[in-house]
């Protein structure tokens, strides 16, 4: 439905058999291909590139202005009112997580965060090695426990400074509830951080007024998982946090004064960009903001919701199939984790590929402790993979959809997965040293 809006959807690649097919990515949550328009608009802008805030001449006032500008259009996505919220653009969503890891040091000192067992690394691991940080526990099929949440607040209330909570999975899909989570958090003196890396690609986003118990203090994403590559992450926050203190990064563009002994910082959010800015990470940024906007995030969750939907249904078909995320597909963007018994992750992921010109990601998918816990792994076992760091580890293989896929690559799939399921010895022989693991 949606396939002529991406970039490379025609890129033959070859098979085991050397027969080339044209590729079927199933690996959005990992990258997106580039949205046409984004590619249009990089090269639209092009005769105009120029410095951001450091010249006088025509070109570099456009290419100023198009930048300022550009963090109103990124907040009125997610509905952030401008006069409370600022966007200060990074790399990506782990440059993000860090900074605002950085920044909030005084805000959080001795106090505690409450990350969650579903989180990618980049939102657990910036605040682990800072903060006292404890976690929020997920049922047995992965979903998190608002209960425990609670429990927590309850038990260290006055201490939780910050709830850092993913606000849909890489591994299963699972969307939070995260504005039961906000209001929770604040009923309990707490705020809150959305990692939006896997939601705002795929889902309308609201942040609410901040007089709304239920409003989102901090949301980060990337816009390489929403078709704009270049390289632009967006941190979203109250820009009162910035007032006091400096950047994790200082230099140029984040000064007003400077003297041999003495420096003036400049106001948020200038003052956390050190450094000429990424211009076409910002101009491919803000032309997907426009497509998706104009597609309207609402038709696409439904037409994706319909792909994940189709998927399961079929999935259930194949012989030796493990689902991990198969339930209440209507609070999940389309991601899907899957095993097939008495193959490794890491053979399916390269039968799909060799076999189909399918491309998964297999593994952990930076979520390690998640997929420990969805696979129920021991302390006993966890400890033997510490000793002997080359064993082959468990994992799954992850499907994940853009809003180009279409039923035809699904169907293509699922008959691979059908011929794979019933021929597992088959396929163990043939791909039992696949090239590339990942973690
Ligand atoms: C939920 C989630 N958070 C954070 C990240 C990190 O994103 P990036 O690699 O763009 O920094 C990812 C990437 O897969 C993710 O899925």
């Amino acid at each position: 439905m949606y396939k002529s809006l991406v970039s490379g959807i025609n890129t033959l690649v070859p098979l085991f058999n050397g027969i080339k097919v044209p590729y079927i990515n199933f690996d959005n949550a990992a990258t997106t291909p580039a949205f046409s328009s984004v590619l249009y608009g990089i090269n639209n802008f092009s005769p105009y590139y120029s410095s951001v805030h450091r010249g006088t001449g025509y070109k570099s006032v456009v290419s100023s202005h198009f930048y300022d500008n550009a963090r109103n259009i990124v907040l009125d996505f997610i509905k952030a009112d401008p006069n409370n919220y600022t966007a200060i653009f990074v790399k990506n969503t782990t440059e993000a997580i860090n900074k605002l890891s950085f920044r909030l040091m005084d805000e959080i000192k001795n106090g505690i965060v409450l990350s969650t067992h579903m989180e990618h690394h980049s939102n657990d691991l910036p605040w682990r090695y800072r903060y006292n940080v404890d976690y929020v526990e997920v049922n047995t099929k992965g979903r998190l426990s608002l209960n425990h949440l609670e429990h927590l607040l309850k038990k260290n209330q006055g201490k939780v400074k910050l709830v850092a909570v993913t606000g849909a999975s890489n591994v299963t899909g699972y969307i939070n509830p995260i504005h039961k989570i906000a209001k929770l958090a604040h009923k309990y003196g707490s705020k809150i951080l959305v990692d939006g890396a896997q939601l705002i690609p795929h889902h309308s986003v609201d942040i609410k007024a901040v007089n709304d118990l239920a409003h989102i203090d901090y949301i980060v994403f990337s816009g390489h998982k929403m078709y704009a590559p270049f390289g632009t992450g967006v941190l979203i926050a109250p820009k009162n946090i910035f007032e006091s203190g400096f950047s994790d990064h200082i230099g140029g563009g984040t000064v007003d004064l400077v003297t041999s002994d003495d420096v003036i910082w400049a106001p948020p959010p200038e003052k956390e960009e050190a450094g000429t800015p990424n211009l076409f990470g910002v101009v491919a940024l803000i032309e997907s903001i426009q497509t998706l906007k104009k597609l309207g995030m609402e038709k696409v969750v439904e037409y994706e919701r319909r792909l994940t939907r189709y998927t399961l249904e079929k999935m259930k078909t194949i012989p030796n199939i493990i689902l991990y995320d198969d339930e209440d597909i209507e609070n999940k963007v389309s991601i899907i984790s899957f095993n097939i018994d008495g193959l490794y992750h890491g053979t399916v992921a390269t039968a799909l590929s060799l076999e189909g010109g399918i491309g998964v990601r297999n593994g952990c998918f930076c979520a390690q402790p998640y997929v420990q816990k969805l696979l129920h792994i021991s302390k006993e076992d966890i400890e033997k993979y510490k000793e002997n760091r080359d064993m082959l580890r468990p994992g799954t293989v992850r499907i994940s959809y853009g809003l180009y896929n279409d039923f035809k690559e699904i169907n293509i799939m699922i008959e691979l997965l059908k011929q794979i399921g019933n021929n597992i010895d088959y396929y163990h022989n043939k791909y039992r040293n696949p090239p590339f693991y990942s973690k």
